[in-house]
């Protein structure tokens, strides 16, 4: 009885593997963690934006003052494949005018990221997670203690990113 028992748990907990495991492959999901962005100033260097000419961008991400540089870092070179990026592919943006304003007061230093999260995590805007990122790439915190972090409709960083939605939301590749 006890055998039978213990063969009746052993075959349910295999049932349920193979159950997740085909789930998986269809509704495959990368969450992130801190160290996901962890030394992204060593990635592929894809683009380098600066001055104020960007239509979409208006004021964001230092798009109105002509001295920030916007450096975008894409993890290990990722590229779309037929127009899309694989779920893990990471991106990190770091608006910077250390170069014009050495430690002083006007220094600015931003970093954001974004991750192909998958699965039905945003389906309408392509399963991106938007995130504001600490300098050694951690991911930040409000005041409240809560991770920022979240999809397109987070501080609504998608109202501009739809803008790209024929190249997977992303502008600079
Ligand atoms: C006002 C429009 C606008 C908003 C709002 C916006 N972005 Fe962007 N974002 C852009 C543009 C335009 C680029 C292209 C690079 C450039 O010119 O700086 C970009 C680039 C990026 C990139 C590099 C990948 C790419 O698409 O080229 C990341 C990462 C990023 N943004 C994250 C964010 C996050 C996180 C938020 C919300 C906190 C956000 N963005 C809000 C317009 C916007």
């Amino acid at each position: 009885m006890k055998k039978n028992g213990f063969l009746l748990s052993l075959f349910i907990a295999l049932l349920f593997g193979l159950t997740i495991q085909s789930c998986g492959d269809d509704d495959e999901e990368f969450v992130a963690t801190d160290s996901t962005f962890a030394n992204f100033s060593t990635w592929s260097l894809d683009a380098v934006e600066q001055g104020t000419d960007n239509a979409v961008l208006g004021a964001a991400h230092g798009g109105s003052d002509s001295s920030i540089v916007r450096n975008i870092y894409f993890k290990d070179g990722v590229d779309p494949e037929d127009g899309e990026y694989a779920v893990g592919s990471v991106i990190v943006k770091h608006m910077t005018n250390a170069a014009s304003n050495p430690a002083d007061s006007l220094l600015v230093n931003a970093y954001f990221g974004m991750v192909k999260r998958g699965a039905d995590f945003d389906a309408t805007a392509g399963n991106w997670e938007y995130f504001i990122l600490a300098e050694n790439g951690a991911i930040a915190e409000d005041a409240d203690g809560n991770s920022e972090r979240g999809d397109s409709s987070y501080k609504a960083c998608g109202s501009c990113h739809a803008a790209a939605s024929s190249s997977d939301y992303i502008f600079s590749k």
